[in-house]
Formats: structure tokens, sequence, C-alpha cells
């Protein structure tokens, strides 16, 4: 006789689901923000939150929300690179600058330097903005070009008293060296430089002030390629000498494969993977990551890759999808992934992910 059993497809309560999912997230915040600081590191960063508003009522209430950043953690030591990867959109210059706090965090708690400045006003961060520096993409537009390579670097210097004053050239002249720009060009204007030249014109800048963290916003994608490795090298030089910690955002993966030493894999403002540069190139455990990484050549031809290839488009951050945000690209979503946001968790020591196919092994 045939069997008559028909197969239970599960029922998803989305609403319930959702608000089930946000009561035990809010009960592990609470348990987390209340963990002691880890006193190795520069930079720890707990569920951090970054919301845009993107309509008003007409009293001036928030109606809908872009959420950029959503439930970010790492921690990060000094002479460190954590690498934020991600397509397009996905929110890795939001999370530099909610670190940073030119974006106000919406949530979460950012402690630095052993201290939790998520709430510090501008005067209490005052101080700390010489300890936390920025390197933009564009050396074009972040170097004003009314004043001379000596004039930009040794303002910062003479403001937040590095040095004595009548020692402030002979430290600039230094730093320049350092920086691999020749002594002649402190009366040079930024316009008469190159690219690469002008990025380290901006490196130079940002370290005058003895930073303990750097975060480095694609500081080599609008550069020529033959300039990249260089500026790549200069930064793992500067980084050795002054034990620098290094927040380095790319979407070029080779890049990222270099200079990292722990990676961070966000999609659609959450963190999909997090892990040492071995875990996520050796043993990637999330499909989002696979997909991102089989694009990277493998310079061991006996290595076989297979690329996987994502299919259609990033969602709206505006409207992302319920459950995993992933599963309108995942090649092995199944029904509950659109239901049910997977849990971010630790599969081997310090590498995270969050995937229902994880969950269930
Ligand atoms: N000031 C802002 N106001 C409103 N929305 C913003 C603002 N800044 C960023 N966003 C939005 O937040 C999301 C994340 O942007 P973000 O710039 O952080 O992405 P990204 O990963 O750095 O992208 P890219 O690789 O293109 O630089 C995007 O949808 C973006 O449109
Ligand atoms: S939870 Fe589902 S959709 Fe999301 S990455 Fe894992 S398998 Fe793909
Ligand atoms: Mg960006």
């Amino acid at each position: 006789m045939a069997d008559n059993k028909v197969m239970e497809i599960p029922t998803y309560n989305d609403e319930k689901l959702a608000a089930e999912y946000q009561a035990k997230r809010k009960a592990q915040m609470d348990e987390d923000f209340k963990q002691p600081f880890d006193p190795d590191c520069v930079l720890e960063v707990r569920h951090l939150r970054k919301c845009f508003p993107m309509k008003k009522s007409l009293t001036g209430k928030v109606t809908k929300e872009l959420v950029a950043v959503d439930d970010v953690s790492f921690k990060l030591k000094a002479g460190e690179t954590l690498g934020i990867v991600g397509e397009s959109g996905c929110g890795k210059t939001t999370t530099g600058r909610a670190i940073l706090k030119l974006h106000e965090p919406t949530a979460g708690q950012i402690i630095f330097d052993g201290k939790d400045i998520t709430h510090y006003n501008s005067a209490q961060m005052r101080p700390i903005r010489q300890q936390m520096q920025i390197i933009f993409q564009d050396p074009y537009s972040s170097l004003p070009p009314r004043d001379t390579v000596g004039g930009i670097l040794s303002e910062p210097v003479e403001v937040h008293n590095i040095v004595p004053k009548d020692q402030v050239k002979d430290y600039v002249l230094e730093l320049m060296e350092k920086c691999g720009l020749r002594d002649y060009y402190f009366e040079r204007y930024p316009h008469e430089f190159s690219g690469g030249q002008r990025q380290r014109i901006c490196i130079a800048r940002a370290l005058s002030v003895n930073p303990k963290l750097v975060i480095c916003d694609e500081p080599v994608s609008a550069l020529d390629v033959s300039i990249q490795a260089q500026i790549i090298n200069l930064l793992k030089k500067l980084q050795r000498e002054m034990n620098l910690a290094y927040v380095f955002i790319s979407h070029d993966l080779s890049v990222v494969k270099f200079i990292s030493d722990k990676i961070g894999v966000m999609y659609l403002g959450s963190m999909m993977e997090f892990g040492s540069k071995e875990d996520i190139f050796k043993n990637p455990l999330h499909p989002y990551t696979k997909a991102l990484f089989s694009a990277v050549p493998n310079p061991d031809p006996t290595v076989k890759m297979e690329r996987i290839k994502l299919e259609g488009d990033i969602p709206s951050p505006a409207n992302p999808p319920k459950g995993c945000r992933f599963h309108t690209r995942c090649p092995y979503a199944t029904e509950i992934c659109k239901h049910v946001i997977p849990e971010y968790r630790e599969y081997e020591p310090g590498h995270f992910a969050a995937c229902h196919l994880l969950e269930q092994k």
C-alpha cells in the first residue's frame, strides 16, 4: 500500500518570531553590556547599531528609518588589523564613522582604550579624537589645497602639543621620512603630487598625533594598482613601528587578505561572519563569505576553487528581507531562512557566524 503520510510544512508566525528574537537579543545585549572591558583590547564594539531617519511625521517623529548597521560586535588589539568587507552599501563606512563618533551610534557600546565612549559629548571626545584617526579613500579631496605639506602636517602637531613648538619642524620632517616623503616636499602644495604621494601625506597627517587606532576607509581604492602595494606596505611598516590598531575597510578581498589579522564580513548592515584571516580564508562557514571569497583568484594552481555566483540584486537596507537577510540570494536557503533570523554564534574559538545550516550541524 502506498504511504499516505503527507509531509508537514512548518508554519511560521513572523510577528511572534520577530518579537521572540528581539526579546532574546535584548537579554543577550543587557548581559554583554555588563561584562568587564577586555584590558588587552584597544577597541571593543558591542552590538553597534546605527539608524538614519528616512521619514518624519509633521510632529517630527521618525516614522521610517534605515538600519545601516545592525548589531555589529568585535574586539581589536594594539598592532592588529581588522578587515571589514562586504558589497557596496552594507554599512562598512557607517560602522567606521560610528566608532569614531562622527555618526552618533543609535545603540550599542564602543569601548576605546578602556573607556566607554558611547555617550561622550564633543568636549569629552576632544582628547580621544587625537588617538582615533581616519584615512579616507580620496586623497584629492581630503587635503586643503591652499596649505603646504609642511603646514598641513604641522597644524595637528601644534594643536595637540605633540612636541614643543621649536621641535615641530624636525618632528614633521622625521614623520615625512617615515612615510616616504622627501624633505623638500615640506614647502610644496598638495596639487603638485600624484594620488599615491597625496595618500602618503594623508597617512602622515593621521599619524602625526600618535594615534592608537586608525580607521582606513578604502585607502587604496582610488589609486593605480601599481601604487596600491606601496601604500599597503607603508601602512604595514608604520603599524609595526607604532603598534597601531587598524580597522581596514575595503571591498578588495586580495588587499584585505594581505593586510588583515581578523576579518568581518558584512551584509545589509549585519556581521555575517567574523574570525581570524585563516578562519575566513581556509574555513569559511557562511554561504555569503564562501560566495564572496570564491571570486578571489588563488595563486596556488593545485587548489580548485568552486566559483559561487550570487544571483539577484542586493535588497534595499531600507526594506531588508525578513528572517536571514541573505535568503533572497543564498543558494542554500530553505523555508526557515525566510522567517527566522539565524543566531550569531561562536562555532570555533573566535570564529562567529550567523546561519541556520550551521546551527543544524
Ligand atoms: N548620512 C546618511 N543618511 C542616510 N543614509 C545613509 C547615510 N550614510 C549612509 N547611509 C546609508 O546607509 C547604508 C550603508 O552605507 P555605507 O556608506 O556605510 O556603506 P558602505 O558599505 O561603506 O558602502 P560602499 O562600499 O559603497 O562605500 C547605505 O544604504 C547608505 O545609503
Ligand atoms: S540562514 Fe539560510 S539563507 Fe541565511 S545564509 Fe544560512 S542557509 Fe543561507
Ligand atoms: Mg563606504
